[in-house]
C-alpha cells in the first residue's frame, strides 16, 4: 500500500486523486487531522503516532512540511524518517527542492531531509521539485500593481518555474511504479534516484508585468526595488519572521542570476510535454486579483 502525506494540501491533493484512479495501486491519504476512513491523521509533529500511522504501508510518498523554522523542519522529517523505519516502510518518496534554489536558505532543510532519509533502512527517490508558478507571483505582488507599476526586487534575473500538476504527475508515476515492483518481488525501479523536476521556463519581473497586464487588461511595468526597501516593506507585511528570511534569500538568489534551472529530469518522467507556465502564472494572477 502507498501512503501519501499531506493530501489536504495543493500537491498532495493532487498526487492522492492520482494514484486514486489507478485500478491496480491501493493508496490512503494522510492529514494533520484524519477521519480513520479516508484519510489517516499523520501529524509530523506527533512523533509517538507515526509508526503506528504507517503500519502496512510499503511506499511512503512523504510531502515536505516546510512551513516553519529549519529546526521545526528537521525535527517533523527526522520523526518521519525514525517511524518509518520502525513501521517496516520499504521505499519512501520526499518532495524536495530543485537545484535552482541551491543557494536560497530553504535548500538547508531540504538537504538535510534528503540525507536522513536515505540513511533509512528503506530505499529512498527524492523528487526535487521546481518552484511553483504562485510563488513568483505571490512575491512580485507582495508590492502593488495598482498604479500601473510592479515593484520587485528582481533585478534584472528570472525564476525557474514549473507546475504543480506535472510535479503530482511525476509523483503518481513513481509511487505507483515503486508499489508495483515491489508487489512483484523487485526494488523500486526509482531506488536510490533523485530526480531534477524543473520547469523548461524562467520568468523575470518584465514577464510577470506582461501577464499581470493580460490578465487585468491595462499596461503594467515592472520597477526594480532594492532589498533594503523591500525588507522593510515585509518586516510589516504579517508574513512569519522565517518566511522573511526565505523570500529575500529568494530575490537575492533572482537578482545574482542563481535561480535558473540548467538541467531538468522532467520531460523523459512526464507522460504529456510539459504544462504551459505562463497559463498557470495567469491563474495564480488572477486568483491573487480578488
Ligand atoms: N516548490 C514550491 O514552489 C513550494 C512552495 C511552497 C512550499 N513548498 C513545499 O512543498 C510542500 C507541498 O506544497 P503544497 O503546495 O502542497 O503546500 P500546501 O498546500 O500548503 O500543503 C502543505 C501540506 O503539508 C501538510 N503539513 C503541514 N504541516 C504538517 C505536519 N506537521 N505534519 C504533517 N503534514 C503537515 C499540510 O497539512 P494541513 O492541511 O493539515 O496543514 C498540507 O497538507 C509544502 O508543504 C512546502 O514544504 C514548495
Amino acid at each position: 500500500m502507498i501512503l501519501v502525506t499531506g493530501v489536504s494540501g495543493g500537491l498532495g491533493g493532487l498526487v492522492f486523486k492520482g494514484l486514486s484512479e489507478l485500478d491496480d495501486v491501493r493508496v490512503v491519504g494522510g492529514t494533520r487531522t484524519g477521519d480513520g476512513v479516508s484519510a489517516r491523521r499523520v501529524d509530523f509533529d506527533a512523533p509517538q503516532s507515526l509508526p503506528a500511522a504507517f503500519e502496512d504501508v510499503d511506499v511512503l510518498l512523504v510531502v515536505s512540511a516546510g512551513y516553519a523554522e529549519d529546526d521545526v523542519v528537521f525535527a517533523r522529517h527526522g520523526a518521519v524518517a525514525d517511524a518509518a523505519a520502525e513501521a517496516g516502510v520499504r521505499h519512501l518518496i520526499y518532495t524536495s527542492l530543485a537545484s535552482s534554489g541551491e543557494s536560497m536558505t530553504i535548500a538547508l532543510p531540504h538537504r538535510w531531509s534528503e540525507e536522513r532519509f536515505a540513511a533509512g533502512p528503506f530505499t529512498t527517490t527524492i523528487l526535487r521539485n521546481g518552484l511553483y508558478p504562485d510563488v513568483p507571483v505571490a512575491l512580485a505582488t507582495v508590492g502593488s500593481a495598482a498604479d500601473g507599476v510592479l515593484a520587485a526586487p528582481f533585478g534584472a534575473g528570472r525564476l525557474s518555474v514549473v507546475v504543480r500538476q506535472d510535479l503530482a504527475d511525476v509523483a503518481v508515476r513513481v509511487a505507483a511504479e515503486s508499489e508495483r515492483d515491489l508487489a512483484a518481488g523487485k526494488p523500486s525501479r526509482h531506488a536510490d534516484r533523485v530526480y531534477e523536476l524543473e520547469g523548461d521556463t524562467a520568468l523575470g519581473g518584465a514577464d510577470i508585468a506582461q501577464i499581470l497586464a493580460e490578465v487585468l487588461g491595462r499596461p503594467i511595468s515592472y520597477r526594480p526595488t532594492s532589498l533594503t526597501e523591500t525588507r522593510a516593506a515585509l518586516a510589516g507585511s504579517g508574513l512569519e519572521p522565517y518566511q522573511i528570511t526565505h523570500a529575500l534569500s529568494l530575490y537575492s538568489n533572482v537578482i545574482a542570476g542563481r535561480a535558473e534551472a540548467t538541467r531538468s529530469d522532467l520531460p523523459p518522467l512526464l507522460e504529456t510535454a510539459p504544462r504551459s507556465v505562463r497559463a498557470a502564472v495567469a491563474e495564480a494572477v488572477a486568483g491573487n486579483r480578488g
